[in-house]
């Protein structure tokens, strides 16, 4: 199991409700997982979890069978290089889109070149070639969290977790990101997804999760 919570609990800082109460699931690769459940059910917070980004209030969780918040912070950076969040409103950097999609690549010590040919070549093969040169402070919305999904993947994580993926998409470029998330997950990237669209959930995973009031409701497996 590449993640795992195990009786998390949950309440922000400051606050003195409970967001989650006492959840316990794993998530692996080469396995897709919709999280489905009304506005303020804790989907967003529980996914921040998973993405290693939160420390429970209580509870604990694993990465690769070692306790996260437990280990030295060089350490802790190696396992969270593994797990990507992406964010339901994109924060992209200044510059173009194939900049950004190739950051977390030059991050990674690859040259800027190398990282925006990568970009390049993910977008060619979407069809999406258009965009490599835009800034991406001109971008529409759906454009944008194109953009940020794609950033996401070109490291080539094992866990990609992503909250609300397809909210700006129109239909075209839903159907673009369908085909992309169905693909990382033959490829063996195990894929978290946070969504409202029960289309998306039915269609891509092998696991729907319904969270209520910070809790686990039901688990279907497909
Ligand atoms: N930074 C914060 N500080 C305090 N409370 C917060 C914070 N972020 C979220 N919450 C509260 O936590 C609860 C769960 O929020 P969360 O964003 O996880 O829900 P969600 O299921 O993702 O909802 P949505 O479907 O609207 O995206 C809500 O009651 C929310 O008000
Ligand atoms: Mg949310």
């Amino acid at each position: 199991m590449a993640i795992k919570l195990k009786n998390v609990w949950y309440r922000y800082p400051g606050s003195r409700n409970w967001v989650l109460k006492g959840i316990s699931i794993g998530f692996s690769r080469e396995e897709a997982c919709a999280v489905v459940g009304p506005n303020a059910s804790g989907k967003t917070t529980m996914l921040k979890i998973v993405s290693l980004l939160y420390k429970p209030t209580r509870g604990e969780v694993e990465a690769w069978n070692t306790k996260y918040w437990d280990l030295p912070p060089s350490k802790a950076l190696m396992l969270r290089r593994r797990v990507v969040y992406v964010h339901e409103k994109p924060i992209l950097l200044r510059g173009t889109v194939a900049y950004n999609i190739g950051y977390g690549l030059i991050l990674r010590g690859h040259s800027i070149d190398e990282a925006k040919q990568r970009a390049r070549a993910i977008l060619d093969s979407l069809g999406l070639s258009y965009l490599a040169d835009k800034e991406a402070k001109s971008l529409s919305a759906g454009e944008a969290q194109l953009t940020a999904i794609l950033r996401a993947i070109v490291i080539k994580p094992d866990i990609v977790v992503l909250d609300e993926p397809i909210s700006h998409l129109d239909r075209s470029k839903r159907q673009i990101l369908v085909q992309l998330l169905a693909k990382m997950k033959r490829k063996g990237i195990g894929l978290v997804i946070a969504t409202h669209d029960l289309i998306l959930a039915e269609t891509l995973a092998d696991r729907i999760i319904y969270l209520e009031r910070g809790a686990i409701v039901g688990v279907e497996r497909k």
